[in-house]
């Protein structure tokens, strides 16, 4: 029989079928693994997924979810609306000077920086829904959260802990992704007749705001060919040249974790 790692965090499973088991603790900070437990454990059990065939590479939805201002472009008529999302960029680019330890123990190191959770936009206030009341809110902070576990999970909450989002990328070949995405609601007090139209209107929502990331991520890959300009990067995209620096560092050295 295979070795295998299973680690439940509230409602998720990590499931980990290498024969020799990253730790999720050797992926993930303690405290993205902390924060993510506590929202998972509000995770309701009636969930609603779905999957989209996308038409880009795996690695480009990550570097869209590292680009936090993407938002205030992408999702001007969107998300924009719901909440405030700051602008922010790095004071330092440390990405310019190549990896100084590729030990197996500075690489993991390395990686656990590219996961984070947490309040990114402030929502003043959330707007109150009927089928609030019929569930119990995660946590008392009026925020979008975003939980990016690197490399190909994104969860989010839109209206601070009383519904959840988890997209799942999976890569398919070098130009295509599913996308899988569910929606769940915080754990019911009790049951209600209208949850499953409560996750349908979730469903439609996250459509809009996904097919604006999707849209451009498809036209991005449309302009790739082997003459295409290489694009410049600014200070703002300085995790997502940390990823490219180790991920080269991984892939095209000899180098392990
Ligand atoms: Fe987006």
């Amino acid at each position: 029989m295979r070795n295998f790692a299973l680690v439940e965090l509230g409602g998720l499973l990590f499931i980990n079928l290498a024969p020799e088991p990253l730790p999720l603790e050797d992926q993930f900070p303690p405290g993205f693994i902390a924060l993510l437990k506590s929202s998972a454990e509000a995770y309701d059990t009636e969930v609603i997924m779905t999957t989209w065939h996308a038409k880009f590479n795996w690695k480009l939805i990550y570097e869209n979810l590292r680009d936090f201002n993407h938002i205030k472009y992408l999702h001007a008529k969107s998300l924009v609306k719901i909440a405030n999302f700051p602008f922010g960029a790095a004071d330092v680019d440390v990405a310019e000077a190549p990896l100084q330890d590729c030990s197996p123990a500075a690489l993991r190191r390395e990686m656990r920086t590219f996961s984070y959770g947490g309040p990114e936009g402030k929502i003043d206030p959330v707007k109150r829904e009927p089928w609030m009341n019929m569930v119990e809110r995660w946590g008392d902070t009026d925020a979008y959260f975003n939980w990016l576990a690197y490399p190909n999970l994104h969860i989010a909450c839109g209206n601070g802990g009383y519904s959840f989002a988890i997209e799942n990328h999976v890569p398919v070949s070098p130009g295509k992704t599913d996308v899988e995405l569910f929606f769940m609601t915080a754990r019911k007090r009790k049951s209600y007749a209208f949850s499953p139209q409560v996750l349908l209107a979730h469903m439609h929502y996250g459509k809009k705001i996904l097919s604006e990331d999707i849209g451009m991520l498809e036209a991005v890959q449309a302009g790739l060919h082997i003459d295409a300009p290489v694009p410049t990067q600014g200070a703002y995209e300085s995790t997502n040249r940390q990823i490219e620096r180790w991920y080269t560092t991984l892939m095209e050295t000899d180098h392990e974790i």
